[in-house]
C-alpha cells in the first residue's frame, strides 16, 4: 500500500509486504522508542488524539511515540468533553478537528465510527479501536511481538499454532490480530470460549477460506497443550447490555501457573492486549505468571512504541530523515 497520507482502518488494508516494511521501519525506531536516541523529524506536527472510550495504553503509547518522533500532541479524552455531547456529529467534528492537527487517532466505541471519521477529515486517520469493530495497530504489535519472540524472521509466523481465549465475539483486538495473521501460511487457530463469546462465524469462516486449520473449543486445559502462543483476553463488561449475563460468565477461564505448568509445552509464550482484568471474580490471567520469561505481556506494550512510530513515519513520510533530525540523548534511560 502507499502509506504516505493514507488512513489506517483496518488490517484488512496490509499485504505481507506492508509488514515487512512496518517492521523494518519499527526496528529503525527502536533506539528513539528506548530512549538511546531522540530525533526532531516531526517539530511543528500536530497530533489530535480523540479517544471517546476507556483507554491507558494505546492513548499514551499514540501520545508517546508522536512525541518521540519531535511532534505534538492534542489530546481529548471521553464524550462529555467534547461538543458530541451537545449532539455535534461525527462529520463535523472530524471535519472541525481536521483543520487543526496534521494526524489524527481515534477511539470511539461504536463499530465503523472511525471510517466515518476518515471520510470527513482532511488528514489522515488511524483507528484506535472502534467498539467490537478492530484495533488494526494493536494487530501490529502483536504481530511485531511475536516475530521478535521468533528471532525477528517473517517466515517464522508460517505454520504458527495460537490459542486464543476469552471474549472472542467483542475483542476487536482478536479480531484485527486473526486477520492480519491469517496473511501467512498454514495457521492453526484454536479458539476457546463459552459459546455466547465465541468468535463470529463469518470471521472463522474467512479464515477457513485461507486454507488455514480452525477449531472451535471451550476447555481451556485441552486447548493449551502443544501451542506456540496462548493469547488470552478479557471478558469486556462494557460491551453487554444486559449485565447479568456478563457476570454469568466472569471468571469462565483462568489462564495461570497450575495451567501454564501441567497443560502447556516449555516454550509456548503467553500473550494479553491488556487491560487484564484483575478483580478476583474474574482474574483471566493470574499475576502469579508474572516471573515467567515467557509471559510476554509487557514486552507486547513496549513494542507499541516503535510500531506507533513507525506507522506515524510512513503515513507523515520521514522515515528517512529520522536520523538526520537525531541525537544522543543526554538524559539517565534504564538499560533494557
Ligand atoms: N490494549 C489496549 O488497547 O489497551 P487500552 O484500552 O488501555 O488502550
Amino acid at each position: 500500500m502507499e502509506f504516505k497520507g493514507s488512513h489506517i482502518l483496518s488490517v484488512s488494508q496490509f499485504t505481507i509486504e506492508d509488514i515487512y516494511t512496518i517492521f523494518k521501519t519499527a526496528e529503525i525506531m527502536e533506539p528513539y522508542a528506548s530512549r538511546k536516541k531522540k530525533t526532531k523529524v516531526l517539530e511543528g506536527a500536530v497530533l489530535g488524539n480523540l479517544f471517546f472510550e476507556a483507554s491507558t495504553r494505546s492513548r499514551i503509547s499514540f501520545g508517546a511515540s508522536f512525541n518521540r518522533l519531535g511532534g505534538f500532541v492534542n489530546d481529548t479524552v471521553g464524550f462529555k468533553f467534547s461538543s458530541m455531547a451537545k449532539g455535534e456529529s461525527i462529520h463535523d467534528t472530524s471535519r472541525v478537528i481536521s483543520g487543526y492537527v496534521d494526524l489524527m487517532v481515534v477511539r470511539h466505541p461504536e463499530k465503523g465510527s472511525v471510517t466515518e471519521f476518515s471520510e470527513a477529515s482532511s488528514v489522515p486517520v488511524i483507528n484506535g479501536g472502534d467498539g467490537p469493530g478492530e484495533h488494526p495497530t494493536q494487530a501490529l504489535l502483536d504481530l511485531y511481538t511475536i516475530y521478535k519472540e521468533r528471532d525477528s524472521q517473517l517466515n517464522n509466523l508460517n505454520n504458527l499454532r495460537i490459542c486464543l481465549v476469552g471474549d472472542l465475539k467483542y475483542g476487536r483486538t482478536i479480531h484485527s490480530l486473526v486477520k492480519i495473521l491469517s496473511l501467512f501460511k498454514n495457521i492453526t487457530y484454536i479458539f476457546v470460549a463459552p459459546e455466547q463469546l465465541q468468535i463470529p462465524e463469518e470471521i472463522a469462516e474467512f479464515l477457513k477460506s485461507k486454507n488455514h486449520l480452525v477449531s472451535k473449543i471451550d476447555n481451556l486445559k485441552e486447548a493449551v497443550s502443544n501451542m506456540d502462543i496462548v493469547y488470552v483476553t478479557r471478558i469486556q463488561e462494557e460491551r453487554f447490555e444486559d449485565r447479568q449475563e456478563f457476570l454469568n460468565l466472569q471468571g469462565y477461564f483462568r489462564f495461570n501457573k497450575e495451567v501454564y505448568d501441567n497443560y502447556c509445552r516449555e516454550n509456548t509464550i503467553i500473550m494479553h492486549p491488556l487491560p487484564r482484568d484483575s478483580r478476583p471474580e474474574s482474574n483471566e490471567l493470574d499475576v502469579d505468571l508474572n516471573d515467567i520469561h515467557n509471559l510476554a505481556i509487557f514486552r507486547q506494550t513496549d513494542n507499541g512504541i516503535p510500531i506507533r512510530m513507525a506507522i506515524f513515519a510512513l503515513v507523515l513520510d520521514v522515515v528517512n530523515k529520522v536520523s538526520q533530525y537525531g541525537t544522543d540523548v543526554q538524559w539517565y534511560t534504564p538499560k533494557r
